[in-house]
């Protein structure tokens, strides 16, 4: 059976000491609240990763992201982070495709499809993300806009490949607007999701990928969106923010 995951993503929030007592609270949380059979990771900003590894590496739940990578192996790419790099600190996932580094940062089909495969190569698992703009909801494209992201970037990998990827449906709009998607909305979109997969790869791996929602969701809304049959946990921002929310849409899985 796939695997449920609520995964925080920080974006560029928290110096060094915010960031170490969040996991630290998420970290106490976890062990006295959750029982249920849930992933939790976290994704702080790249100069966190390392302390708040060793943190993460005491408990069985936690799992430490890296919000990006290079599509490089290594060299002279001023700035940049390679996937050897956020092994060698205890990283087991990497987002790929957020939204905000598709639209500030131009990141192409071709570029996320080269950081999924250095992240697959480096023994780690690409989150990788797709959602439309709502001028493409309006006119009712969304199918195929979400269709093409998850074909143009996933097809070329092989099924084995395919294995480690989890997918995150983020809707533009739905984004920090607390304007979240409807729980129909969620479900008839990964319902979608998990046809193309079984397109591109096969029925079986269709079943086994875990797909979470994400866009505003929070300890309000997260139980009606994860209780949708393709709907396997969630991709949150604001909420992972402060340790009580996100602990509190982890139980409401
Ligand atoms: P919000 O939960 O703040 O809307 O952000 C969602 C997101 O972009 C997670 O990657």
């Amino acid at each position: 059976m796939r695997k449920r995951i609520v995964a925080g993503n920080w974006k560029m929030n928290k110096t060094a000491e915010e960031a170490l007592s969040l996991v630290s609270e998420i970290d106490n949380m976890v062990k006295d609240e959750v029982n249920g059979d849930v992933a939790v990771v976290v994704a702080p900003p790249f100069p966190f990763l390392q302390s708040l590894g060793k943190l993460t590496q005491g408990n069985d739940k936690m799992h430490l992201a890296a919000q990006n990578v290079s599509e490089h192996e290594s060299g002279a790419y001023t700035g940049e982070v390679s996937a050897a790099m956020l092994k060698s600190v205890g990283v087991e996932y990497v987002i790929i495709g957020h939204s905000e580094r598709r639209m500030y940062h131009h990141e192409d089909a071709q570029t996320l499809y080269q950081k999924m495969k250095t992240t697959l190569a480096h023994g780690m698992k690409p989150i990788f993300c797709c959602g439309e703009p709502l001028e493409e909801r309006d006119a009712d494209r969304h199918f195929d806009y979400v269709g093409k992201q998850l074909h143009d970037s996933l097809s070329y990998l092989s099924n084995e490949e395919f294995e480690q990827v989890v997918i995150a449906y983020e809707p533009i709009w739905a984004i920090g607007t607390g304007r979240t998607a409807s729980s129909q909305q969620a479900q008839e979109m990964h319902e979608y999701i998990r046809e193309q997969i079984a397109r591109m790869f096969d029925a079986e791996a269709a079943y086994n990928t875990s797909i979470l929602y994400g866009g505003s969701c929070n300890p309000a809304n997260a139980q009606e969106l994860f209780s949708q049959s393709d709907v396997d946990g969630g991709l949150i921002g604001g909420a992972s923010l402060k340790s009580r929310d996100f602990t509190d849409v982890i139980k409401s899985i």
